[in-house]
């Protein structure tokens, strides 16, 4: 039979944790960040560059694809995997959250949704049942729950109303999913920033039983400071033995912080979408490569970097492409941003092990500048 689904842990340094999950397609090791290839493509990448770049696992989104090319014409090309020519692990969202935020037109009922694309207005309709047979279709290694959350700030009311449908919809994911050996389903708490309702919600998923466990609805406008006060309090709610993953979080200093506090993995367009609008992220503080000052710079936008933007092309030359509107531009800061997102990852799961995470820590803070560098 083919290798089950399973997390186990290596080491942990305070609340931070460091792991492996296995499953048939590769080993993820924790903590995880998974680029985003929403529509079967980490934009402006091959896939054997997001690979170099470290990355062992992708994420991709339901509402995108069921849009276009749909889930049913990429199960006829032999699923996600092949179609898009990664062979490792893909996490994909449900759609929930993307209904909410991408499309026209919504009606949310006990159902599910009902909504207008964005891509050319047709009308669909999502539900815990179809996103599972999406994500199925799709051949998704690890399947996210059914869920919907509000944009903080929200009333109580309205956070726990939310919270409880969610919890209903992770009800009716964990039956519509089934069982399918060597293939995931993850819960996804709920709750915005109030303690009580993130207890109900963990509650609840915990009742169900899952083979990992989401932190949903932050980074939805409350701030670092709101976000890490949450993150106090929600991971430690969640089963100790299985993977953590906070969604879409974040900037470099949300996902250390997210780390230090528990979390496994996570996911964001951040260094990809960024990469494309001329911004890079380094040890040293963001470069926007847009910039003037950049016009004459012989040096690389990072010297500690070895990424191919940094090891071979300076800082004129990325300027010089992307005023040009020339298309390495995008490719080349993406694979910089994406490679300083993995190393920061790489450096803390080894700090975690050697249980220096504190030092670590205090020199990721201590390298950085507060403005352009
Ligand atoms: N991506 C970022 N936050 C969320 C969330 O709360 N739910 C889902 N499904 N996806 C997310
Ligand atoms: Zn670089």
């Amino acid at each position: 039979m083919t290798q089950r689904f399973s997390f186990s842990l290596h080491a942990t340094d305070g609340h931070a944790r460091t792991g492996a999950i296995s499953t048939p397609r590769g080993e993820i090791r924790t903590p995880a960040f998974m680029p985003v290839g929403t529509a079967a493509t980490v934009k402006a990448m091959m896939p054997e560059s997001v690979r170099a770049t470290g990355a062992d696992i992708l994420l991709g989104n339901t509402y995108h694809l069921m849009l276009r090319p749909t889930a049913e014409r990429i199960d006829r090309l032999g699923g996600l995997h092949r179609f898009m020519n990664w062979d490792r692990p893909i996490l994909t969202d449900s759609g929930g959250f993307q209904v909410m935020s991408l499309s026209d037109l919504r009606k949310l009922t006990e159902e599910g949704v009902t909504f207008r694309s964005h891509v050319d207005g047709s009308k669909h309709f999502l539900s815990p049942e179809r996103s599972m047979e999406i994500q199925r279709l799709l051949g998704s290694d690890i399947v996210m729950c059914f869920d919907e959350c509000p944009a903080l700030p929200a009333d109580r009311d309205r956070i726990a109303q939310s919270m409880r449908l969610s919890m209903r919809w992770a009800e009716r994911s964990r039956e519509a999913f089934g069982d399918r050996p060597g293939h995931a389903l993850f819960g996804i708490q709920q709750g915005g920033l109030e303690r009580d309702f993130r207890e109900e919600s963990a509650a609840a998923l915990k009742e169900i039983g899952f083979d990992g466990y989401a932190i949903g609805g932050l980074a939805v406008g409350e701030g670092q400071e709101a976000m890490f006060s949450a993150l106090d309090f929600a991971p430690g709610m969640l089963p100790h033995d299985k993977p953590r993953y906070l969604m879409g979080v974040g900037k470099p200093d949300d996902i250390v912080g997210a780390v230090k506090r528990g979390v496994d993995m996570m996911d964001c367009v951040l260094p990809s979408r960024s990469g494309r609008t001329g911004q890079a992220w380094t040890r040293r503080g963001q470069v926007n490569i847009k910039n003037a000052r950049h016009a004459d710079d012989p040096r690389p936008l990072d010297e500690a970097c070895t990424c191919p933007a940094c090891s071979h092309y300076s800082r004129a030359y990325l300027h010089h492409v992307f005023r040009a509107g020339e298309m390495i531009s995008g490719m080349l800061l993406t694979w910089h941003n994406l490679h300083y997102f993995q190393q920061i990852m790489a450096e803390m799961r080894a700090a975690i092990a050697a249980g220096t995470f504190a030092g670590w820590e205090a020199g990721f803070h201590g390298t950085r500048a507060a403005g352009d560098i």
